[in-house]
């Protein structure tokens, strides 16, 4: 696996976190080349939970290499509160096993209250962020008046750039929402004094990791949110701010998009999503209700209920082509142990005409009817199975199907958020 991709290819929360942790012992270096601390990846070691925004999930495995890329958004404020976090649980974290992009792009206060303040503004059309203020850092690294880590870096410089940057925003505030403006001193002095201890981490990462891999290490691409999140290829505008899946790796680790030779899409066996924007096969009824109580299914960032539906093989097939990925690790199985059957949406139904493709417009995705695919479930509890022959015959059956008709080999099936909690297929 020298350069592996591994990302979500729903909308988001597929468990991402548990299965880089797990690969992690096979890699030298994780990297998370996008989006920012609206990411909520969860690790379950033994009885310990930890729920990581910023760092990748790699920082669990020591000995490993933990690099934030240039193309994530920076909340220097969560990444130190998450740094702190880890120490005072005894996880061993410093300047070697956690890297930091002095390219990547700083989320400040003013994004964070842009963030709401816009979502207040968009009223009914919200998109229902985690109001972490990755869409305003992001539209700033865009329209070119962001600021960078390394900008935090030199006092001087950081106080020059900061006090324009704010007084712009903080007109934003004042007189487009009518809200009191941020202390543009106090934000300056707090952000030089944040760059001072976000120093020992940071560096070039991006020649980082193009040595490491010239150095033959095995690197691991983190991804974060899901492919239907994707800002291009997602449900836009209901989506975050950063290509989510292999194909934002190049530009936002800055490595050649043909070192990325292993592409595994993570799904759930269901589907949900979190915040605003089209769902085509959600369950607005008890069963919806039902899977969310099985699933626990509450966001890791923001703790808001998910909304939940069945597996969506139309999104799916579209998630993997875009990326490339040739595996898929099917994730929260054991979740619908107990339902008598289970439905998997093979295709949708737009104005009477059967669509086997992701339509690209949100006008006809708002529009379509899923195709339900119905499959007998089965009863037993399943998450001490280890070996794909060992689970009910039903859930092998499910497990075939979704590997027909999502076109991928099914790599990995995970049964309960704990690290054992595996079946490996490959063997
Ligand atoms: P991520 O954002 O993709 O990393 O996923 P989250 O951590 O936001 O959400 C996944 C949730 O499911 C977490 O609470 C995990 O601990 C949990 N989880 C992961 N894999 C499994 C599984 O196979 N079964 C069950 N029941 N829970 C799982
Ligand atoms: P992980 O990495 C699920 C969703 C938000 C909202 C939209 C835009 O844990 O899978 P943003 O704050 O990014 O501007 O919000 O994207 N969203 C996620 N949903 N999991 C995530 O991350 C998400 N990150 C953002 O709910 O609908
Ligand atoms: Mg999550």
């Amino acid at each position: 696996m020298p350069a592996t991709s591994v990302f979500g290819a729903q909308w988001g929360d597929e468990g991402k976190g548990k299965l880089i942790d797990l690969l992690a012992k096979d890699a030298d270096m994780v990297v998370r080349y996008q989006g920012g601390a609206n990411a909520g990846h969860t690790v379950v070691v033994g009885t310990q939970k930890y729920v990581l925004h910023l760092i990748p999930s790699g920082i669990l495995n020591p000995g490993k290499v933990n690099v934030i890329g240039n193309g994530v958004a920076v909340d220097p404020l969560k990444f130190l509160e998450e740094v702190d976090g880890l120490h005072a649980r005894g996880i061993a974290v410093d300047g070697r096993n956690l890297r930091l992009s002095s390219q990547a792009h700083v989320i400040f206060e003013h994004h964070r209250r842009i963030d709401g303040l816009s979502e207040r503004w968009r009223g009914d059309g919200r998109i229902g962020t985690t109001g972490r203020g990755i869409g305003p850092s992001y539209a700033d690294k865009a329209a070119r008046t962001g600021l960078r880590i390394v900008d935090l870096l030199d006092p001087d410089h950081c106080r020059v750039r900061l006090r324009a940057a704010l007084a712009e925003k903080n007109a934003l505030i004042e007189r487009v929402h009518g809200e009191t403006p941020l202390d543009l001193e106090a934000q300056v002095e707090r952000y030089v004094a944040l760059g001072a201890k976000l120093a020992p981490f940071v560096g070039d990462t991006g020649r980082e990791v193009r040595e490491a891999y010239k150095a033959g290490k095995r690197i691991l691409f983190e991804g974060a949110q899901g492919a239907m999140l994707d800002i291009d290829a997602g449900t836009y505008p209901y989506v975050t701010s950063s290509n989510t899946g292999a194909n934002g790796i190049s530009a936002g680790a800055l490595v050649p998009p043909r070192w990325i030779n292993h592409v595994v899409g993570i799904v759930k066996a269901y589907c949900t999503r979190v915040g605003e924007g089209p769902f085509p096969s959600e369950l607005k009824d008890a069963i919806g209700d039902r899977i969310r109580k099985q699933g626990n299914e509450y966001g890791s960032t923001t703790g808001r209920p998910r909304r939940c539906g069945w597996f969506d093989a139309v999104a799916v097939r579209y998630a993997l082509e875009i990326s490339g990925a040739d595996e898929l690790i099917v994730t929260n199985l054991d979740v619908l142990s107990g339902f008598d059957e289970i439905c998997a949406a093979e295709a949708y139904e737009l104005n009477g005409r059967r669509m086997l493709d992701w339509p690209a417009e949100l006008a006809s995705i708002e529009g379509v009817r899923p195709v339900f695919a119905r499959h007998k479930g089965w009863s037993e509890d399943i998450t001490a199975v280890r070996r794909f022959d060992d689970l009910p015959q039903a859930a092998r059956d499910y497990i075939a199907w979704l590997e027909r008709t999502c076109r991928a080999k099914v790599a990995m099936i995970s049964v309960g958020p704990e690290r054992d909690q595996i079946i490996d297929c490959r063997r």
